[in-house]
């Protein structure tokens, strides 16, 4: 099939990428011709797990292509994905403008059918003003059908996540349109669940929204395991063996960020309130997830005492490992709160360096967990990359002034540190 992929950020280049994969022909848009230049060349200006590898191979068979241009790939296409931003507004809705915008461009090109697959992560009813949009500015009667298809990618696993889904939502109002979606994705041999269009919509905000509250739920009761000397990972592991709950996305720590689960908490919330409803819960996920990063921050400073002039290591930057991604990540807003008490850092990250520097322009930035270590009067972890599990604590201890260690992610088991000589605190045991 020719499929035209509009928004050629992180979802919408993976998404392209794998529609290729699957044989398809593919053509990518992004207003910034800058972007669309460096991927011309087979470069992506994110960092994903073998998402280079698979954009040239396609750009050498000749199955993907790109453009600055959204008319090119309307004429082209007959199936049309969305997949540009949906930022938030300072109250937290979610900014529709690259929609409608799209969808107006879109209606003013098409001359015959086209079936506008909306793929960003839209508030319920978006579907409906798209089709309204089309409709108002197409030139003349041209037939086209509106459906929704929300993606569930995670960052640096998105491409597994497209190829091996758990299953595909897919939102539509025609045979024709749910013909053409499960064609589609066929190949993929995950259930695919058929829904109407706003169905389809809520399924997104709600997934992200359970996922979060679960994390908020396990960071809930960490707190309570450190209250009575509980070990919360020994709970996490008792209720997630119920197969109704399950251990995923029970792990407790500084709590969850990503350019993601905050946004979409922000937005569903914003949603509820516009539709009347009580979304109280939603708000106590946020307030947790807020919370814990100050409960960190306190654990550390009633270990250290003052923390005005002391060193402290930081380890991991990125809102989660296997990603540069910066955005709302749960260091930052650690990391803030020890600088403003006057605290130098020693910062490491194995891949979102650069990213944490341009954000945080203080601190120290050092090049290996040993150099983090060197003089320090505590280390603390707030990702959970695979590297720190590696970690030479009998090298960490000797280059350290003093030897504590702040595990924000559970990364370690605490009787061995303790044997290795460190006073250990982590979350919830
Ligand atoms: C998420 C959803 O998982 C994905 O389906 C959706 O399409 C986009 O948002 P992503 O933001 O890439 O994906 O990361 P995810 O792996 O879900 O982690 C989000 C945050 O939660 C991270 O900060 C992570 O550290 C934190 N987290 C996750 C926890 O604190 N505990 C857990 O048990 C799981």
């Amino acid at each position: 099939m020719k499929i035209g992929i509009i928004g050629s950020g992180h979802v919408g280049l993976v998404t392209g990428a794998c529609f290729a994969h699957l044989g398809h022909e593919v053509i990518c848009v992004d207003q910034d011709s800058r972007k669309i230049a460096l991927l011309k060349k087979g470069k992506p200006p994110i960092y994903e797990p073998g998402l280079r590898e698979m954009i040239q191979t396609h750009l050498r068979e000749r199955r993907l292509s790109f453009t600055s241009e959204i008319a090119t790939a309307v004429r082209r296409s007959e199936i049309l994905f969305v997949c540009v931003g949906t930022p938030p507004k300072d109250n937290g809705e979610a900014d529709l403008t690259a929609v409608e915008n799209v969808s107006r461009e879109i209606a003013r090109t098409m001359t015959s059918y086209r079936l506008v697959v909306d793929k960003s992560t839209v508030p319920v009813e978006t579907g409906e003003w798209v089709r309204r949009t089309i409709e108002a500015n197409r030139r003349r009667r041209v037939d086209f059908d509106v459906a929704s298809n929300p993606e569930f990618l995670r960052e640096g696993s998105a491409i597994r996540d497209f190829l091996y889904p758990d299953r595909v939502v897919i939102g539509v109002a025609s045979k024709r349109a749910e013909k053409t979606l499960k064609d589609l994705y066929r190949p993929l041999t995950a259930p695919i669940l058929v829904t109407d269009i706003k169905s389809a919509e809520l399924i997104k905000h709600a997934s992200n929204s359970f996922l979060a509250a679960k994390i908020s739920f396990i960071n809930m009761i960490a707190r309570m395991c450190e209250a009575v000397g509980a070990d919360v990972e020994r709970v996490a592991e008792g209720i997630g063996l119920d197969k109704r709950i399950g251990r995923s996305f029970l792990n407790a720590g500084i709590g969850f960020g990503g350019f993601c689960f905050p946004k979409d908490l922000g937005a569903f919330i914003r949603i509820g309130e516009r539709l009347g409803v009580d979304v109280t819960l939603l708000r106590s996920v946020l307030e947790i997830n807020d919370t814990q990063k100050k409960a960190f921050v306190e654990k550390i400073r009633k270990q250290m005492w003052n923390l005005k002039g002391k060193t402290i290591g930081i380890l991991g930057l990125a809102f989660k490992p296997d990603t540069d991604d910066m955005r709302f990540a749960p260091s930052l807003d650690v990391v803030r709160a020890l600088l403003a008490e006057g605290v130098s850092l020693r910062l490491y990250d194995p891949q979102a360096m650069g990213e944490a520097r341009r954000i945080l322009k203080k601190g120290t930035f050092v090049r290996s967990p040993y150099e983090a270590a060197r003089g320090a009067d505590a280390l603390a972890v707030l990702t959970e990359w695979q590297e720190f599990i590696e970690i030479d604590f009998k090298r960490i201890r000797k280059l350290m002034h003093r030897p504590i260690l702040f595990d924000g992610r559970n990364m370690y088991d605490p009787e061995r540190l303790k044997k290795l000589g460190f006073q250990y605190y982590a979350i919830g045991r």
